[in-house]
C-alpha cells in the first residue's frame, strides 16, 4: 500500500480536480471510482433495469466490466465493457440515480473487487466516498476533503454553468444537500472521515494549495519521491 493515495470527501469538496493535478504530478494514475457506479447505472438505465431492484443491479454488477484508464496528464476514460462511456456519464439525470447503485450493498462488493484489482497495477491515486474507509483503509495516505456547503454548491454550480447547463445557484445548493445526506445516511459505507484520515477544509484554499499540503505530507512518509 505504498503507492496508493486514497481520498475521500463529498461532492464539490475538490477532490477530482485535486487527485487529478497529484497523479499527474507524480506520474500515478488517476482513478475516479464515482465513474464506476456512474458507468453501472449507465447501462442499467439502458437495459431498462428497474433501479430499485437490488438483485437485478448485483447480477448486472457481476456481468458486467468496468475499467478507468489514465493517460499522463490524468484524463481518464471510462470502459464499460470495452466501450468508451466517458462523456456519457455525467448528465445531471444521471447523476440523479446514481445512489441506486451506490446504495446496494451486492454492487458495492463487485466495484470494491474492481477498485483493489486496478489498485494492484500500484502507482494510483484513488477518490470517491468510501476509498479510505472500505477499499483501502491501510493505505499510508490518506485524506478526507471538506468544504462548506454553500462554496461546495457555488463550485457545482460554476461547473454546470461552465459545460453549458442552466440550473439555478438554489437547486444546485439542493442537490448538493441532498446527495451529502443519501451518501453519508446510507447503510453500506456511508461517507465519513476514517480517523486516520488527514482532513482538509478546501473552503478557502486554492487547489494548487491543497495539491501541495497532499504532496509534502505523502512526501513525508515517502522521501525519495
Ligand atoms: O463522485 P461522483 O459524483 O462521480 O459519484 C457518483 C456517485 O457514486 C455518488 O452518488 C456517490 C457514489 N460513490 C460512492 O458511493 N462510492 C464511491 N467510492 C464513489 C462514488
Amino acid at each position: 500500500m505504498d503507492d496508493i493515495i486514497a481520498i475521500d470527501g463529498p461532492a464539490g469538496s475538490g477532490k477530482s480536480t485535486v487527485a487529478k493535478l497529484i497523479a499527474k504530478k507524480l506520474s500515478y494514475s488517476y482513478i475516479d471510482t464515482g465513474a464506476m457506479y456512474r458507468a453501472l447505472t449507465f447501462k442499467a438505465i439502458r437495459e431498462s433495469i428497474d433501479l430499485e431492484d437490488e438483485d437485478a443491479l448485483v447480477k448486472l454488477a457481476k456481468r458486467t466490466t468496468i475499467d478507468i484508464v489514465s493517460d499522463k496528464d490524468g484524463n481518464l476514460k471510462v470502459l464499460l465493457d470495452s466501450e468508451d462511456v466517458t462523456g456519457l456519464i455525467r448528465t445531471p439525470e444521471l447523476t440523479a440515480k446514481v445512489f441506486y447503485a451506490a446504495r446496494t450493498p451486492g454492487v458495492r462488493v463487485e466495484m470494491v473487487k474492481i477498485q483493489r484489482a486496478i489498485g494492484a497495477r500500484g502507482k494510483c491515486v484513488f477518490e470517491g466516498r468510501d476509498i479510505t474507509t472500505v477499499v483501502f483503509p491501510e493505505s499510508k495516505y490518506k485524506f478526507y476533503l471538506d468544504a462548506d456547503v454553500k462554496e461546495r454548491a457555488k463550485r457545482r454550480h460554476l461547473e454546470l454553468a461552465v459545460s453549458g447547463k442552466k440550473v439555478s445557484y438554489e437547486d444546485t445548493e439542493k442537490d448538493v444537500i441532498e446527495r451529502d445526506n443519501k451518501d453519508k445516511t446510507r447503510k453500506t459505507a456511508p461517507l465519513r472521515r476514517a480517523e486516520d484520515a488527514v482532513y482538509i477544509d478546501t473552503t478557502n484554499m486554492a487547489i494548487n494549495e491543497v495539491v501541495d499540503k497532499i504532496i509534502s505530507r505523502v512526501k513525508i512518509i515517502l522521501p525519495g519521491l
